[in-house]
């Protein structure tokens, strides 16, 4: 698979990150949270049982959401109080494009609290223009590959305070 370079030719398109262990995975969305803002958009991809709600839980977690997160398969949309932020939990699996348009989400995108949008990319187009993508993808029992995308300066600069493994061009994920 040939991964393209974005428009400057010189930042890399995507980041990776080889997880061991669950823990891994907690580790990493807690070292996110503690980088997240009011409007910060995650937009989380990877096939069924991949880890992207246990993903979620670690990251509710640490912004200090008490409630239990539970996947929003069923209810969509979830809104969590945290100490620093609030949280808002997305599940759009089930969701055509236009049924996510009429929900309004950009309220969410925009508003006080960070955004995780489970299965984000399909709705793609109407995600905002600033957002960091996480594809996770299994690769053993616990072992998964996590790629970052990020889309914006700001998600740009997350990947290098991550110290985040630049993908180089030609150079496969899997
Ligand atoms: N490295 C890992 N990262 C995350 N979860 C892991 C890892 N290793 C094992 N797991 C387990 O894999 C499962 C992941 O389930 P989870 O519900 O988070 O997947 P999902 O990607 O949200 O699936 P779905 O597509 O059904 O929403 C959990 O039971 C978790 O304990
Ligand atoms: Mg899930």
């Amino acid at each position: 698979m040939l991964i393209q370079s974005n428009h400057n030719g010189g930042t890399p398109a995507e980041y990776a990150l080889e997880v061991k262990s669950e823990q891994d995975t907690v580790a990493f969305a807690r070292a996110i949270a503690e980088l997240a803002f009011p409007g910060t958009v995650l937009a989380v991809d990877g096939d069924l049982g991949a880890g992207k709600t246990r993903f979620a839980q670690a990251f509710a977690d640490a912004l200090g959401v008490k409630d239990i997160v539970n996947s929003p398969t069923y209810t969509i949309i979830k809104e969590y109080e945290g100490a620093d932020l609030p949280f808002y939990h997305m599940d759009v699996y089930r969701l055509s494009l236009e049924e996510a348009d009429e929900l309004g989400l950009d309220e969410y995108f925009l508003g006080e609290g960070a955004t995780l949008v489970e299965w984000a990319s399909l709705i793609e187009p109407i995600l905002p223009p600033e957002r960091m993508h996480i594809r996770i993808e299994t690769t053993g029992a616990e072992s998964r590959m996590v790629v970052c995308r990020p889309v914006g300066e700001i998600y740009e600069n997350w990947c290098a305070q991550l110290k985040l493994r630049p993908i180089l061009k030609g150079e496969g994920t899997a």
